[in-house]
């Protein structure tokens, strides 16, 4: 059997050399052939690509073979993992072979910005000597803001502290002890964005992220201070950028990665003063290329020729069988993992998952399945199956496993503990008639709730007249109820306290949330999104 790969954008020889070096490999290699993609993609068994091919659906539907789809380089978010996993397609990148290539040349931008080489080497070449108009400022002293702090965040701020920067850090989901071994101090965004000197982003791309940095936030900046971004572009209004650069209210910025790219000549942000702009080379380096080209092309030989799918970021590592006949335990066990992270305050220490029931093998897979609810609410990059015990032992979270009874009056149950330094937050689900999840129990309140779409839930006092004001307040937003449940702590009566879980059909802004916290009795509003 000979597996096509095709090669969408361009690979380090030393890749398409270990591809085309195995002899059951076809390699067709396409990088920078206008329209041949298109004529090949029908034959591809596995498909390489980097930042300037979108594998979107209808790319993949014209792939009737493809089944390992691979992106040199850590985001994926210019593939459509969703549709791939449907269409049962692992999904591959090349995590942490770019970390040190992009933390470089975040601080290459921040230099060449603040000490103005870019400009200063443009008017050299134009025949110019100004000592004076490029005057920079020093980063010793200065403070850096970092949005993010996974690998390549964190790298940064080892090069900051190299610098002699104060290094502050926004990353919700940031251990205390991981920002302590950083040295680096946790605010929240609006506090880093008035307090520092440079801001650089290190965060995925993902529907909470898009436009972090907008028009509001901006304002919140010093006007001295600069932005760096080699993350991603849809991180931040550029419009809005733009305005503020040109209106001198912050002091400039430097951007390697556009919401449009190649970015478009007529571009506002192309005439700028006070912008550097390099065109998405943070990962090009050659060191980087050696090895994101080694690694994903070997992931892509050994899954197509041994079926090993240990790189897949969507694929899980356990039994097809197990998984299939696991499903709706599963998927209740990913709800409760969100439901959780919803309920609880603060960064998450401990992760502890009850599975009840009569299935062995089912423990790892729910423990997985619970995590990866848990982590994809929290935004915390791709995260399937495969990857979610790794990403939560990266996180330093502890987990824990126990199988026992089930919740009383039910065959097969999941709980799920999650403590952090705040407190401890307990959720139980149940399958009813093997198929059907539901929450069914939130702390010490027994409920029967469906963990679909939109949950609110709202502790409150125990006295008349709650259900009726949140029920007004979410009716005057334009909220429709599709189900109320209210419980009260203990069932024998006379409890002081009780928690509704209260499924909506749409999202809630803040405002409305922050409406319902200040209605008299109620003492907590969460959302969960169940990411239907
Ligand atoms: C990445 O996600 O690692 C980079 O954007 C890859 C690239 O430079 O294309």
């Amino acid at each position: 059997m000979t597996w096509r790969v095709v090669v969408a954008d361009r690979l380090a020889a030393s890749g398409l050399n270990l591809l085309s070096g195995t002899p059951e490999i076809e390699v067709i290699d396409v990088a920078g052939k206008a329209g041949e993609l298109d004529r090949v993609i029908a034959g591809a068994d596995a498909l390489i690509v980097r930042s300037e091919t979108r594998v979107t659906a209808s790319l993949m539907a014209r792939a009737p073979h493809l089944r390992v789809v691979a992106r040199a380089g850590t985001g994926v978010d210019t593939i459509d993992v969703h549709a791939a996993t449907r269409r049962g397609i692992a999904v591959m990148n090349a995590p942490g072979a770019n970390t040190v290539s992009a933390g470089e040349h975040a601080m290459g931008l921040l230099l060449s910005l603040v000490r103005r080489i870019s400009d200063a080497a443009a008017a050299m070449r134009a025949g110019q000597w100004d000592r004076k108009k490029f005057e920079g400022t020093e980063l010793r002293g200065k403070t850096m803001g970092i949005v993010g702090l996974g690998r390549i965040g964190g790298h940064v701020a080892q090069l900051a502290r190299a610098f002699g920067m104060q290094v502050v850090g926004h990353d919700p989901y940031l251990l205390p002890e991981r920002a302590a071994e950083l040295h680096v101090r946790l605010l929240t965004i609006d506090a880093l964005l008035r307090a520092v000197d440079v801001v650089t982003l290190h965060v995925a791309l993902t529907d909470e992220t898009h436009h972090l940095i907008d028009a509001n936030r901006l304002k919140l900046m010093k006007p001295t201070a600069v932005l760096i971004n080699t993350a991603r572009g849809e991180l931040v209004d550029e419009v809005a950028l733009a305005d503020a650069i040109r209106e001198k209210r912050i002091g400039g910025a430097a951007l390697d990665v556009f919401s449009v790219e190649p970015l478009p000549a007529d571009s506002p942000l192309r005439g700028l003063d006070r912008v550097i702009l390099t065109p998405h080379l943070a990962a090009s380096t050659a060191e980087a290329q050696e090895r994101v080209a080694m690694e994903i092309s070997a992931a892509v030989r050994d899954a197509l020729v041994a079926g090993d799918l240990s790189f897949a970021i969507n694929v899980p590592g356990m039994g097809g069988d197990l998984l299939r006949r696991l499903a709706p335990l599963l998927d209740l066990a990913r709800r409760l993992g969100r439901l959780a992270l919803a309920l609880a305050d603060g960064p998450v220490k401990a992760v502890e998952v009850a599975y009840g029931g009569k299935e062995e093998a089912a423990q790892r897979p729910v423990l997985v399945s619970a995590l990866e609810g848990l982590l994809a609410a929290m935004n915390a990059g791709p995260v399937s199956l495969v990857n979610a015990q790794v990403l939560a032992e990266e996180k330093g979270i502890q987990l824990g496993m126990r199988t026992g009874a089930p919740e009383a009056g039910f065959e097969t149950s999941v709980g799920v503990k999650v403590d952090t330094a705040r407190g401890r937050v307990r959720v139980a689900g149940a399958l009813i008639g093997g198929s059907h999840g539901r929450v069914v129990r939130i702390d010490d309140y027994h409920v029967d709730v469906a963990p679909d779409g939109w949950m609110l839930v709202v502790r409150n006092r125990d006295v008349p007249g709650v259900i009726g004001r949140v029920g007004s307040a979410l009716g005057s937003a334009g909220i429709n109820i599709a189900s109320y449940h209210q419980a009260r702590r203990s069932t024998q009566g006379g409890g002081t306290d009780a928690l509704a879980a209260i499924n909506v059909d749409q999202a809630l802004t803040n405002g409305i949330l922050d409406k319902l916290q200040a209605l008299p009795d109620v003492l907590d509003v969460r959302l969960a999104n169940f990411g239907d």
